[in-house]
């Protein structure tokens, strides 16, 4: 073969290569074509070497270089379309892909604290801040706890008061938080000083009543504890829940874990005691029950009641969430009716 030919066939390879690179629209279609014109086997520019046996040996240097000439030039306009094509189809991504941040979000829906929650952590901020530690009681206690450990022997009276869910003739679920005093008092020495909140149970449902509910046990055990420290620590405590104005009373009552033992009312903080539906006329509304511990119950842990002394109390956290919320049924506490609850935003 002469080395004409040969040139006129290379010059034949790059005006079809040119020809077909006009077609092409695309990075991969670039991809594509180089691989099929390099192959070495198979490729227009590729095999060319191949060709190079059938010239005189004086011509195979001029051959070598002219193929390796149109090699170059073919990997140059591969390249330079390859970017060029790279750079379009980034750009229609970017364009695809961009979003448009000045759209309003979509709106969140913010969901709440259940009002007996909001109101539990609200006793607890105001007794955490009086130094009070939490004890977290059992929901099943024995009978021992719950009633004989705080002054309620088998067989006394004040077991009637509160109609147990018995599981065993020894255990049950508690009926009052009261139960966590004695852990506590057994466990610690004094001073003491813990509330325990927690769900109680008892078999009673109707309107302000619910097999299931809510207290906050609170105990102070130190020496010289007296009941004014129960009423500074209650005004306190009154003030921060139903506002600034509200006032305490103690009423003498019964309860057999303390002596004395007193209700606590607080004056009505719908009509500032004047008397309204709400404190049903009376300007005044029963909110816990409270005392000194009584001896007995302290001796019974093996604190000495002649050193030290102490107060409790006992609060309805459904309760408090009732009255503060103007619920009027402690059913809508259970019903999980979000008419309901998202007004309830403390
Ligand atoms: N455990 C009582 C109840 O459930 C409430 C109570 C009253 C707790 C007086 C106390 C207290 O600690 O001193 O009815």
């Amino acid at each position: 073969m002469e080395l004409n030919e040969l040139n006129e066939k290379l010059a034949q390879i790059q005006s079809q290569i040119e020809n077909n690179l006009a077609e092409i629209k695309s990075s991969k279609g670039i991809f594509e074509y180089r691989k099929k014109v390099m192959d070495s086997k198979e490729g227009k520019i590729g095999s060319l070497m191949k060709e190079m046996g059938k010239l005189q040996k004086e011509q195979r240097a001029e051959y070598g270089k002219r193929v390796n000439e149109i090699r170059n030039w073919a990997q140059a306009k591969f390249d330079a379309l390859d970017a060029k094509f790279k750079e379009q189809e980034q750009k229609a991504r970017y364009a695809a892909e961009a979003i448009d941040v000045t759209l309003p979000a979509k709106k969140l829906k913010k969901g709440y604290l259940h009002p007996n929650t909001q109101v539990k952590n609200q006793i607890v901020d105001i007794f955490g801040s009086m130094g009070f530690q939490i004890y977290e009681g059992n929901e099943i206690e024995t009978d021992y706890y719950n009633f004989t450990a705080l002054n309620i022997p088998q067989d006394h009276p004040a077991r009637d008061m509160q109609d147990t869910f018995y599981l065993s003739p020894e255990f049950l679920l508690r009926t009052q938080t009261s139960a966590g005093q004695i852990h506590v008092m057994e466990s610690q020495k004094p001073p003491i000083k813990i509330i325990s909140p927690g769900k109680v149970f008892r078999s009673d449902d109707d309107a302000t009543h619910s097999p299931m509910f809510s207290q906050m046990e609170g105990l102070v055990v130190d020496k010289g504890i007296t009941l004014c420290d129960l009423q500074g620590m209650l005004d306190v405590f009154v003030k921060k829940i139903f506002g600034e104005d509200t006032r305490t009373r103690l009423r003498p009552s019964y309860f057999p874990f303390t002596e004395p033992s007193v209700e606590v009312d607080v004056s009505c903080f719908q009509c500032g005691g004047k008397g309204c539906k709400l404190c049903k006329g009376t300007g005044w509304i029963e909110v816990l029950g409270a005392g000194v511990v009584n001896r007995k119950v302290l001796e019974g842990c093996g604190i000495d009641s002649n050193v030290y002394s102490g107060l409790a109390f006992g609060i309805g956290i459904d309760r408090i969430a009732m009255l503060k919320y103007g619920i009027n049924n402690i059913k809508m506490l259970f019903e999980s009716d979000l008419r309901v609850l998202e007004q309830i935003d403390d």
